[in-house]
C-alpha cells in the first residue's frame, strides 16, 4: 500500500464505489419483487412472514426469504427480527402501486443487454450514439416506465389546465401534435379526455411507433408517423404540439423547434417538458439523483442526442431554460413563460408565436 494515501479518503472512495455495486445488485432485486409481484402480494397486509408471501405468491419460501431479508438491509422493507416483514404504505406508493406519480418499480427492468453497453463503449470512441431504437428489446417500455407515472398525474389534472385556451381548444375539437410521442401514453391520456380532437404523434423509434399503433389500432382520431421531428410539414394548422421530455434526446432540437414552428396556427400553442436543469452546473449539485440523471445520459439521451454527425449533443441535463428561451426565439417563437408544477424533475414551458 503506497504510505502517502490518506486512510480515510481511501476507505471512503471504496465505499462509495461499492455501494454503486450494491445500487446495481439491488435494482436487480428491486426487479424480481415486481416482476414476481411480491411488492403488490405485500402491500396492504401489514405484517407477514416469507412463509405467507410465498403462499400468496406461488413462490419458494426460501427464495422469498432472501428476497425479504435483502429488501430490508436496502431499507425499502421494515423488520425487527428478520422474520415479520413490513411494506409500509409509503413503500408500497413507491414499489407496488402503479396508478401513484411515485411509482418506480417498474423502471428497473431494464438492465441493458451486451450489445447496448458495447454500442455505448464504442460511441466514446466514434463520438457518434446510439438512438432510442438502439437501446434493445423491450427499451421502449421501460421509458413509459420511467416518464409514465408523472404524465398520468399531472398532465391532463394539472399541466394542461395551465395553458391559455388549450384545455377549450381541445374540448371542441383541436389538432394536437406530441413530438417524440414514444409509445404513446400521453396521447392516450388526451384523447381519452377530449375526444373530439384529432392526435398525430411523431417519434422516430419504430419501435415505440409500433408500440402506440397497437395501442390505438381501434382508433380513427389518431395518427402515427415513425419520423423525427424535423419531417412535420410546415402545415401552420395545428392548435397545440407538445414536446414531452424529449428535446434534450434529439440530435438538431433546434431544427425541431423551426418545425414545430411552421406547424402551429398563429394562435397555437407549444408546451415543452424539459428535465430540471440549470446553465450554472454548480446549483445542479442540489438533485439528490444527479449522477442517476448523468448516467442515464450517457446510456440514453446523451447517447441518442449524439446519435448522428452534426448534432447540439444536449444529453439530460443540456437543456436548461436560458438554453430553451434562446432557442425558441431563434425558431421564431416570441412568448415563453415558465409555470410551476408540482414535478420534482421536470419543468414546463408554455411557448407561443
Ligand atoms: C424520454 S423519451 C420521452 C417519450 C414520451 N414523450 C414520454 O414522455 O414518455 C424521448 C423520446 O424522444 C424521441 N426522439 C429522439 N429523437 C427525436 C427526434 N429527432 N424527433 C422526435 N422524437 C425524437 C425518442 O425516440 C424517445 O421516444
Amino acid at each position: 500500500m503506497n504510505e502517502d494515501l490518506d486512510l480515510e479518503k481511501l476507505s471512503k472512495y471504496s465505499l462509495d464505489t461499492w455501494l454503486f455495486k450494491q445500487g446495481e445488485m439491488v435494482s436487480l432485486v428491486i426487479h424480481l419483487g415486481h416482476r414476481l409481484g411480491l411488492y403488490r402480494a405485500m402491500d396492504g397486509v401489514g405484517n407477514t412472514t416469507a412463509e405467507n408471501l410465498a403462499k400468496s405468491t406461488e413462490c419458494h419460501e426460501r427464495w422469498v426469504l432472501e428476497w425479504l431479508r435483502c429488501n430490508a438491509a436496502a431499507g425499502l422493507i421494515k423488520t425487527s427480527d428478520g422474520s415479520n416483514f413490513v411494506l409500509e404504505p409509503e413503500a408500497a406508493a413507491v414499489l407496488s402501486q402503479s396508478d401513484k406519480p411515485t411509482y418506480a418499480a417498474a423502471v428497473f427492468a431494464n438492465l441493458k443487454p451486451i450489445e447496448v453497453i458495447d454500442g455505448i463503449a464504442e460511441a466514446f470512441k466514434t463520438g457518434i450514439g446510439l438512438n432510442y431504437d438502439g437501446q434493445g428489446d423491450g427499451s421502449e417500455h421501460a421509458v413509459e416506465a420511467m416518464c409514465g407515472p408523472m404524465s398520468k398525474a399531472l398532465l391532463v389534472s394539472q399541466v394542461i389546465p395551465l395553458l391559455n385556451g388549450v384545455e377549450e381548444k381541445m374540448r371542441t375539437g383541436a389538432k394536437v401534435i406530441d413530438v417524440g410521442c414514444g409509445t404513446g401514453l400521453a396521447i392516450e391520456l388526451l384523447a381519452k379526455t377530449f375526444p373530439a380532437s384529432t392526435f398525430i404523434g411523431y417519434d422516430p423509434s419504430s419501435r415505440a411507433i409500433s408500440v402506440a399503433r397497437e395501442r390505438f389500432s381501434s382508433q380513427e382520431n389518431i395518427e402515427l408517423f415513425d419520423l423525427g421531428a424535423e419531417s412535420i410539414p410546415s402545415s401552420a394548422d395545428a392548435d397545440f404540439v407538445m414536446t414531452l421530455d424529449c428535446l434534450h434526446d434529439m440530435p438538431r432540437p433546434d431544427i425541431a423547434l423551426k418545425a414545430i414552428h411552421g406547424a402551429l396556427k398563429t394562435d397555437g400553442t407549444l408546451l415543452v417538458k424539459e428535465i430540471k436543469s440549470s446553465s450554472n452546473w454548480v446549483d445542479n449539485l442540489r438533485n439528490p439523483v444527479l449522477a442517476l440523471m448523468y448516467a442515464t445520459s450517457i446510456t440514453t439521451c446523451l447517447s441518442s442526442a449524439m446519435s448522428d454527425t452534426d448534432t447540439l449533443g444536449l444529453g439530460t441535463l443540456g437543456l436548461n431554460p436560458e438554453l430553451l428561451l434562446a432557442m425558441t426565439k431563434e425558431a421564431g417563437f416570441t412568448s415563453f413563460l415558465q409555470h410551476k408544477v408540482e414535478d420534482p424533475t421536470n419543468l414546463y414551458y408554455e411557448i407561443s408565436l
